[in-house]
């Protein structure tokens, strides 16, 4: 018989998507390693893709809900959301280095750790977060990730209002964010 979070999962609760993500993520880290070099760059995009559109949709409508438990469910999403920042840096720097070079390989290894890391501490301190609440709104919540997720944009957003406290958000990506939340509004 599986644990609390597997029961929640079966009910097509919202950490089913996010374990799924990181699944793909982690899978997509691995192919990357042995791509062959002319195939590296669209392999690296499709994973860029993979990630912010995950990242993005987390934090529009999973974060937001983890945040307001506690204080300390707070410090949690400002820990996450720090590492995911982190991770986004390394992948626009990435973006803009030739695959092959000695940077590109300390940028894509230090961007691997972190992802995989990221993914793990998530799912050993937000998941449990998400397990607490009652099952109607995991699965509210998996519909506003899965369309957030689909919205999302698709290139990493270093100045996106990711970096801890989360609420200073300048430029184009202002409005992007705004965009986003007016598509998604309230019960999408
Ligand atoms: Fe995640």
């Amino acid at each position: 018989m599986g644990s609390f979070l597997d029961d929640a999962g079966r009910d097509g609760g919202i950490d089913v998507h996010l374990r799924a993500d990181h699944r793909r993520l982690a899978e997509l880290l691995a192919g990357l390693d042995t791509a062959r070099p002319r195939e590296r760059t669209e392999h690296l995009r499709e994973f860029a893709r993979e990630l912010v559109s995950h990242e993005v949709a987390e934090e529009l409508v999973v974060y937001p809900v983890v945040r307001r438990q506690s204080a300390e469910a707070a410090r949690i999403c400002d820990a996450r959301l720090g590492e995911q920042a982190e991770a986004e840096r390394h992948l626009d720097k990435l973006g803009r280095l030739a695959p092959g070079t000695v940077e590109f390989e300390q940028e894509l290894a230090q961007l691997r750790v972190d992802v995989l890391e990221h993914a793990e501490l998530e799912e050993q301190s937000v998941l449990p977060l998400l397990a607490v609440l009652a099952g109607p709104d995991r699965e509210m919540l998996a519909r506003r990730y899965v369309r957030a997720r689909s919205l999302a944009p698709t290139h990493p957003h270093p100045a996106a209002p990711d970096r801890p406290p989360g609420n200073v958000v300048i430029g184009p990506v202002a409005g992007l964010f705004d965009r986003l939340r007016d598509a998604l509004g309230s019960g999408a």
